[in-house]
């Protein structure tokens, strides 16, 4: 049986750290109301010119050396992203020129919020498969770009950066189980509703920007992330204080609560990072796994749940053993 395994993590965040009170200054909001309602105390923007693929780059040399691997021996990249630098070609295939190591598949996997998840689920599928023996997976994002600034209902919340994870094919797990879903009957209630397609001429109007209701995204992520993490725990037969570290989307601090205390986890075994980046869509995940890893709370043999939730609506997760 073939398994696919985390072997290394990396993570980038642009240099201009903007903190809540910088953000009072030019929008009718406080540092109080961002952390009461949120959690979020700063988040890191990308600098003029500094594009996804750039995050993602610095994020995927951190990995691969945290893996001990050279470019040259990965032989899948996945780039999870909602704010590619261009139309086309793909973000992955621009990673892939800047690693110098071009012949290997490339593509971009948009689940917005949830495309760590997403993409998690094709990394372990292709190792499975046997089609890969050693993946680069990237959540990288400039969302920054894509918020209205005048706007304090959405862009308090988000921020930039990017995270990646070598995985590679073992005889042991690794990744127990990964579970991804959809339902775009609920696409309205987050969204960029302009696009290539539709209302390209647009662009440069407020439909360029990410629209959000907001109460009805978080009912919604507590609930269906709160089934999902139990759901995730019984297929695996696994109880919640068999879980090390719960690794979850990091979109606000009360969601985040509230699906640990429905997954039956305390808080202490929670990677808490929006206060410190913001709301990062595909890039939270990655980032958040680095930064515990990096600081040593999670070790070899840890039992990790990741979950995450975005725009679609679209949801997922993950059990894996590091
Ligand atoms: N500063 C001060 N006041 C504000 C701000 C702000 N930044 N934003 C909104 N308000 C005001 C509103 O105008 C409103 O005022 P009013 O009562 O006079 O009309 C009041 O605060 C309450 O607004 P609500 O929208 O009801 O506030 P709520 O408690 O719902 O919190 C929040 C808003 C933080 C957005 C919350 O709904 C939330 O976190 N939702 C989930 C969002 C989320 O997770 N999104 C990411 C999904 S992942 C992805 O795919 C991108």
């Amino acid at each position: 049986m073939i398994y696919s395994r985390v072997v290394g993590t990396g993570r980038y965040l642009p240099e201009k750290r903007l903190t809540n009170d910088e953000l009072a200054e030019t929008i009718d909001t406080t540092d109080a109301w961002i952390t009461q309602r949120t959690g979020i105390k700063a988040r890191h923007i990308a600098a003029e010119g500094e594009t996804t693929s750039d995050l993602a780059y610095k994020a995927a040399v951190q990995a691969l050396e945290a893996s001990q691997s050279g470019p040259k021996d990965i032989d899948l990249i996945l780039v999870a992203t909602s704010t590619p630098d261009l139309v086309f070609p793909s973000t992955a295939t621009l990673v892939q020129e800047k690693l110098g190591i071009g012949g290997c598949p490339a593509f971009d996997v948009q689940a917005v919020c949830a495309g760590f998840a997403y993409g998690l689920s094709v990394a372990d599928n292709f190792i499975r498969a046997g089609s890969s023996k050693k993946v680069l997976l990237i959540g990288a994002e400039t969302f920054s770009r894509i918020l209205d600034w005048t706007d304090r209902r959405t862009c308090v919340l988000f921020g930039d950066g990017a995270g990646a994870v070598v995985l590679e094919a073992s005889d042991t797990a690794g990744i127990h189980s990964t579970h991804i879903h959809a339902d775009g009957q609920f696409r309205d209630a987050l969204c960029v509703p302009s696009g290539v397609s539709k209302r390209y001429a647009d662009v440069i109007e407020a439909n360029a920007f990410v629209q959000m209701d907001g109460q009805k995204v978080f009912k919604w992520a507590v609930k269906e992330m709160g089934n999902l993490a139990r759901r995730t725990l019984a297929e695996n037969g696994l109880a919640a204080d068999e879980i090390d570290w719960m690794v979850p989307h990091q979109a606000n601090i009360r969601i985040i609560e509230s699906v640990a205390q429905k997954a039956g986890l305390s808080m202490d075994k929670v990677v808490v990072t929006v206060d410190q980046h913001g709301n990062t869509s595909a890039a939270s995940v990655p980032m958040a796994l680095d930064v515990a890893l990096r600081d040593g709370r999670i070790m070899p043999g840890h039992k990790i749940m990741i979950e995450a939730f975005g725009g679609g609506f679209t949801w997922g997760s993950a059990l894996l053993t590091m």
